[in-house]
């Protein structure tokens, strides 16, 4: 099997569901821009010499409907030769694109491929504009639809983790966030073109653009004490709060991935290779432990242990899932490794795009740091966990 080497690796900024920078920007507009910039930060590479590209969403249906995948290929000026499609595994949708992308290049059926992942949650918003479940679930399966807020309430209920510890959690994630947005260390953004309508005098709107360089739902003003005067949101008496969950975020992510005849003929330096990928299912109704069952899975496959590994992006989902995560996997002695420049509590989860801005997060840390070896992981809605190994390139 050949290698999959990522040689860019790319996101726009993550922005505020309804409140941020992106609430009247098109997601075709956003995963457009990125794939058009990856091409553009890759030396030597034209948009024809891509073979195929993969696109994670969430909700794929109303703006970002039809084949968003397709349709940001086309929108960025790819030529109609190149082929694009959308995946949808929830919350590891942008990974499983960069996964699957990457095996074509391992099985050697493409020589380059892109992967990536976009949600506008401002313009569809988490559970869809239509949401049908079957007539029976409420009777047989209830959990197949329970709200990722009740999972993480469940995951908090069932494993004692207490609502100090997941404030303290979020408060560690807001200031590791803010450290490195300060110190600009967030270089994977690509300055983006947001959308807003101004209001004329004559009472009409005209739109006009501006760049987005920034994550805006970092809240450098977080103290514990206003985190614990929050209350509850998902169920009465309940820890899980908006301080302690992941943000609903607009954004899209993407990697160009090739074979190492291609990074050759380009003369180019690759960032990194994906050596692993796995997926595991659990209980739907606490969903958040996927990562506890897919990091183990994931190591096994690679031969190597939570020793080996210099850095790690766990999504937080929700404090108490990814908490409980890391305390049953071992991880509380590297909690330096982990999450370093803050995660979705401070930095947003745009569902679909996360795996794809994680990746790009994750590979800025590595070689920021040097480390070999580098784990990304997420719990998924509906009761699983993914989770991907990637080992810098010298
Ligand atoms: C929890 C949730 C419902 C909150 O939604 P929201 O009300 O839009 O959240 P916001 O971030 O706007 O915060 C609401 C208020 O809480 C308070 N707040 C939030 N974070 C805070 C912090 N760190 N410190 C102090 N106050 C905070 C603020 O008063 C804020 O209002 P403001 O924005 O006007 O200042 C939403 O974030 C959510 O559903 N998250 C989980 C998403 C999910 O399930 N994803 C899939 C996982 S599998």
């Amino acid at each position: 099997m050949r290698d999959a080497y990522i040689v860019t690796s790319v996101r726009t900024p993550g922005c505020r569901r309804n409140k941020g920078a992106f609430r009247d920007t098109r997601p075709e507009d956003l995963l457009s821009f990125i794939l058009d910039a990856a091409v553009k930060k890759t030396p030597n590479l034209e948009k024809k010499d891509v073979d195929d590209i993969m696109v994670g969403c969430s909700f794929p249906e109303a703006e970002q409907g039809m084949n968003i995948g397709r349709i940001g290929a086309q929108l960025a000026g790819f030529p109609d030769e190149v082929s694009g499609a959308t995946i949808n595994r929830f919350c590891s949708s942008g990974l499983e694109a960069i996964a699957q992308s990457s095996m074509r290049v391992m099985a050697g059926w493409s020589d380059v491929t892109m992967g990536g992942g976009v949600e506008s949650m401002t313009m569809v918003a988490m559970g869809g504009n239509m949401p049908r479940p079957h007539p029976g679930y409420t009777v047989d399966r209830p959990d197949l639809y329970t709200s990722m807020g009740i999972t993480a309430e469940n995951v908090a209920n069932r494993y004692k983790i207490t609502r100090e510890a997941q404030d303290e959690f979020a408060y560690n994630s807001q200031m590791k966030a803010a450290k490195a947005k300060a110190d600009k260390l967030f270089k994977e953004i690509v300055p983006t073109p947001a959308t807003r309508f101004v209001k004329q005098e004559n009472g009409t709107f005209k739109s006009e653009t501006f760049l987005q360089d920034f994550d805006d739902g970092i809240r450098e003003s977080t103290t514990l004490e206003g985190l614990g005067k929050l209350r509850a949101v998902f169920a009465a008496g309940g820890s899980v709060t908006a301080g302690n969950s992941s943000q609903t975020t607009d954004g899209a992510a993407c990697s160009v991935i090739m074979c190492e005849d291609k990074v050759r003929e380009l003369a180019l330096k690759p960032v990194a290779k994906l050596k692993y990928y796995t997926t595991v299912g659990c209980r739907a109704d606490e969903m958040g432990v996927g990562p506890r069952y897919a990091i183990p899975k994931l190591l096994k496959l690679a031969g190597l242990s939570i020793d080996d590994i210099g850095v790690w992006e766990i999504n937080e989902a929700f404090a108490s899932q990814a908490l409980y995560c890391i305390r049953e996997l071992g991880l509380e002695k590297y909690m330096d490794r982990i999450n370093i420049h803050g995660g979705a509590i401070a930095l947003g989860h745009p569902l679909g795009c996360t795996g794809a801005k994680l990746c790009s997060q994750i590979l800025t840390n590595m070689q920021d740091l040097g480390v070999k070896y580098g784990v990304e992981s997420m719990c998924i809605g509906g009761g699983m966990g993914a989770a991907a190994l990637f080992e810098l390139c010298e």
